[in-house]
């Protein structure tokens, strides 16, 4: 599918994606799987743009692809990082490694639990990266976990062992606790209750005026209604240029 988006007029790109397309080679089957082909889009500061689509047709792929856990068969992903332009696509491993630290934030269903670190301190580790005091970052990772709904008795226990909503609101409150420069979210609110979703679009919103560039797949897209700038339909030949 060919699909060409553009951010609003005036706004400078944070991601410029140029005619991606994925495939995957099943070697043992002899086939290929073409989950997207020639996409382009760009998303501008503080823009929100929603992904979406029928399941299997590459939601979770495209984002992965951005964030380069996947590599694309052909395509650019241009990033505006603070250090100047990046293809993302062809960047050197240490590289994509030091803009996920610094400047792109994913966040999916999934944490990436460490044995032996207590909750609060998984979210604290962003800003004592900063060389945040000690006292601060834990007063401010509390906060956070506090908003996103997680019991106090939990905060110096390990995650490893919460429940899958409370593994995936630490894994928000610590993607969320700084502003990246882009933020990729992939079904982030599939496992979360009432009160955790409420406090992650209120976060999403306050990132957004913050002028963090986003690209969401979400279940309810409902949920973020009033954050959506436009559409990315990949079940779909043309772009819808209006929210849901
Ligand atoms: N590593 C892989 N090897 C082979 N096929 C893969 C691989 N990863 C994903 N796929 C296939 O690519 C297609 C797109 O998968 P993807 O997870 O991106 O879909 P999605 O749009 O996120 O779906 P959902 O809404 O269910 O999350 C699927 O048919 C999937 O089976
Ligand atoms: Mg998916």
């Amino acid at each position: 599918m060919t699909m060409t988006e553009m951010p609003a007029e005036g706004a400078s790109p944070v991601l410029d994606v140029r005619g991606l397309t994925k495939s995957f080679h099943m070697h043992h089957l002899g086939q290929r799987l073409d989950p997207f082909r020639d996409v382009s889009f760009a998303v501008g500061q503080g823009e929100f743009l929603l992904l979406r689509g029928p399941n299997g047709v590459g939601k979770s792929t495209l984002l992965r692809t951005i964030f380069r856990t996947c590599l694309p068969e052909s395509g650019a992903v241009i990033f505006a990082s603070r250090r100047g332009a990046v293809d993302l696509a062809r960047a050197a491993d240490v590289d994509v490694a030091l803009l996920r630290r610094d400047e792109i934030g994913f966040v999916t269903q999934f944490l990436v639990a460490r044995p032996r670190v207590a909750a609060e301190d998984i979210v604290a580790e962003p800003l004592r990266r900063l060389g945040r005091p000690a006292s601060e970052a834990l007063e401010e990772a509390r906060h956070w976990l506090s908003a996103f709904g997680v019991k106090r008795d939990l905060w110096r226990a390990y995650p490893t062992t919460f429940s899958g909503g409370e593994q995936q609101k630490v894994n928000l409150a610590r993607a969320l606790i700084l502003p990246p420069r882009l933020l990729l979210l992939d079904e982030p609110t599939a496992s979360l209750d009432a009160g955790a979703r409420a406090a992650l679009v209120a976060r999403l919103a306050e990132l957004k005026h913050a002028g963090v560039a986003m690209i969401g797949v979400f279940h309810h897209p409902g949920d973020v209604e009033t954050l959506i700038d436009r559409v990315i339909d990949l079940g779909r030949k043309e772009v819808s240029d209006v929210a849901v």
